[in-house]
């Protein structure tokens, strides 16, 4: 267990980067996934939470040009440095941020983004906290979208519902989306009310 926090958990030394090769290989469908769902447009402003080596901020700032931003925070140096190297053209043109941080604390300013999405560590989070911050810095009617490997998630996919609901999320909508190679995808998409 511990080594494969080394590797994919709190990524760090060689083991992390090994294991960010095979994020960047095996996770790129859930990383398209989560874009594509969170509606994104020229100017959307994103918050990217635990990017790994950056495949989905890649991603994410070609959906919001021109115009858009997109902040990532991800707890692990190593991984910062990674997504630093695959985003070099993005954040010189002012369009991606990368900061320390978690899904609990962000550091973002209230209501100040139009989409969060999270690919592969919810179930790294202290989920109550997350979820609470992620409502945080949501503009009303702002979007979550999660995707996680089934195997890795260590609760059943309906106490992500019960915590986003206790959070104030509505709309929710979970599916299982099989792979072929791994086991399926728990997804959940939510929304901030327009009135919260
Ligand atoms: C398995 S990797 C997933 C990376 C990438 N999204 C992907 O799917 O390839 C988990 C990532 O979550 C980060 N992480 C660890 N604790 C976190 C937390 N509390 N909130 C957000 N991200 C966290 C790790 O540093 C790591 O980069």
């Amino acid at each position: 267990m511990r080594l494969l926090d080394v590797a994919f958990g709190h990524p760090r030394g060689p083991l992390g980067r090994l294991g960010a090769a095979l994020m960047v290989r095996g996770n790129v469908e859930q990383e398209t996934w989560a874009v594509e769902q969170a509606q994104l447009h020229a100017r959307s402003r994103v918050l990217v939470v635990g990017h790994g080596p950056g495949v989905g901020l890649v991603q994410a700032a070609t959906a919001v040009a021109p115009g858009g931003h997109v902040t990532g925070v991800d707890p692990s140096p190593l991984m910062r440095e990674l997504a630093a190297i695959r985003c070099a053209e993005q954040i010189a043109a002012g369009v991606v941020e990368l900061r320390g941080g978690t899904a609990e604390n962000t550091g973002c300013p209230g209501a100040s983004v139009d989409a969060v999405l999270s690919v592969n560590n919810v179930m790294l989070w202290d989920r109550p906290a997350g979820f609470a911050e992620l409502f945080r810095v949501l503009r009303p009617d702002g979007w979550l979208v999660i995707t996680v490997h089934r195997h890795v998630l260590d609760v059943p996919p309906d106490r992500l519902l019960a915590d986003a609901t206790a959070a104030g999320f509505i709309d929710l909508q979970t599916s299982l989306r099989p792979r072929k190679r791994n086991s399926p995808a728990v997804e959940l998409f939510a929304r901030r009310p327009a009135n919260r």
